[in-house]
């Protein structure tokens, strides 16, 4: 170049490195020559993205294997045309426009580039038109531009995200406006949406997201790039699957312990509960078993009890208690199909119990604590160095803090 480069600053040397990023890798073509000459034709605000971000539409587009793609607001169908290049020929566009105007535009221009059949224009409201696909339960989406009016930003983002699944990748723009994002004290509806977007991001489950600057054809603005994950585990914060799984873990845990001692120590009789960790541990088992069953209702026959007098080593207990907890969880889960306010008629030790399917399982996840803690009062004393002086936590905030 024989001229001094203008300073980096300089927006005009963005604009210049923008038009050479497009030329090598954006280069228009008579669709998208036709969709930006139309729109200004009918006086459509110049605020389509440029160029090389819809080049960069695509590729993200192509980059998740998008069949589904959400946009929010359509202005002129520009990045729309990138957007439905990505989509292989099944694929499909829906793109949300309040503007009638624009909606009218963005259809020629879409028609005019042969992507009409690919792409739906839903005249309306973004928040009405997202509220209606989620009331039917419309298929995900694999990919979502968030690009409407900024107020509503946090909002269009809760609502893509119930229209989305694990992998799908959100991308939302114009998060920066010139810097102004950082400013909590611009009274711009526009800036604060942007920002209770961004708060809604940071402590989101399901996202994992990138925030990028930009500069070049349209100023000083960023993209964020938001990748969906897994829905929140309901198994790790539901009450009941948190009790089912910690018994399993502190029993597990119980028994691990166990496998340290010797025989006579692990069938050593104690005047506590049924009297060897043996036995006691036997038990534990046993019950979760038979609660499994009881809770499957009477038409399931009781599985033979493992308490039969039969001698097994921790390690054969530790291969039992998991298929002791997987029928239980498995029971669990069928109880809560059925609904857990099911009552079941049931004879504990000769006494007849009416009993709802919620006590059941309260019950069947609880029944092992106080054993547990006779465990611990037979280990400690054993006088076992090494064991009976190292004995384990076993409560629930415990197995939390272990957990990944
Ligand atoms: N994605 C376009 C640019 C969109 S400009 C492109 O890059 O080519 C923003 C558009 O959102 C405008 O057309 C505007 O009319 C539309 N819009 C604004 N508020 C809206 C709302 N509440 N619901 C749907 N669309 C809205
Ligand atoms: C502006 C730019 C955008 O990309 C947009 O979606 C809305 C407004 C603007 O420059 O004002
Ligand atoms: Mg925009």
């Amino acid at each position: 170049m024989s001229a001094p480069i203008p300073s980096p600053l300089d927006p005009s040397l963005w604009l210049a490195v923008d038009h050479a990023l497009e030329e090598w890798l954006a280069p228009a073509d008579a669709a998208l020559d036709h969709a930006v000459e139309a729109a200004a034709r009918a006086g459509l605000p110049e605020i389509a993205v440029a160029p090389a971000q819809g080049r960069l539409l695509e590729v993200l587009a192509r980059a998740v294997g998008a069949r589904r793609v959400l946009e929010i607001g359509t202005l002129a169908g520009y990045s729309a045309i990138w957007l439905a290049r990505a989509l292989p020929e099944d694929g499909r566009l829906v793109t949300l426009e309040i503007n009638a105007a624009h909606a009218r535009v963005a259809r020629a221009n879409l028609d005019h580039a042969g992507l009409g059949t690919k792409v739906e224009i839903k005249f309306g409201a973004a928040v009405d038109s997202l509220d209606a696909m989620i009331a039917a339960g419309t298929e995900p989406f694999d990919l979502v531009f968030i690009d409407a009016d900024k107020e509503n930003c946090a909002r269009y983002l809760e609502q893509a995200l119930v229209l989305s699944r694990a992998g799908t990748l959100i991308v939302v723009d114009n998060i920066v406006r010139r810097g102004r994002v950082i400013d909590a004290a611009t009274g711009d509806a526009s800036v604060d949406g942007v920002r209770a977007m961004m708060d809604l991001v940071r402590s989101h489950p399901r996202l994992k997201a990138a925030g990028v600057q930009t500069v070049g054809a349209k100023g000083y603005d960023g993209l964020l790039i938001a990748l969906v994950g897994e829905a929140p585990d309901a198994r790790s914060s539901d009450p009941l699957n948190i009790s089912l799984r910690h018994n399993a873990w502190a029993t597990r845990e119980l028994l691990r312990v166990c496998t340290k001692l010797d025989g006579a120590q692990w069938h050593r009789g104690f005047d506590i509960g049924p009297g060897s960790l043996h036995d006691t541990l036997t038990h534990i088992v046993g019950a979760m078993f038979r609660w499994a069953d009881r809770i499957d209702g009477p038409s399931r026959t009781m599985h033979p009890s493992i308490e039969d007098g039969t001698r097994r080593t921790p390690a054969e207990l530790l291969a039992l208690l998991d298929a002791a907890a997987a029928d239980l969880e498995a029971a669990a889960a069928r109880a809560r199909r059925l609904g857990l306010a099911t009552e079941l008629d049931v004879t504990l030790g000769g006494t007849p119990y009416r009993l709802t399917l919620g006590a059941m399982l309260v019950h069947a996840t609880t029944h092992g604590m106080h054993h547990r803690a006779q465990c611990l009062n037979m280990l400690r004393r054993l006088g076992v160095a090494g064991v009976s002086d190292a004995l384990p936590d076993l409560d629930v905030l415990e197995w939390e803090s272990k957990r990944s």
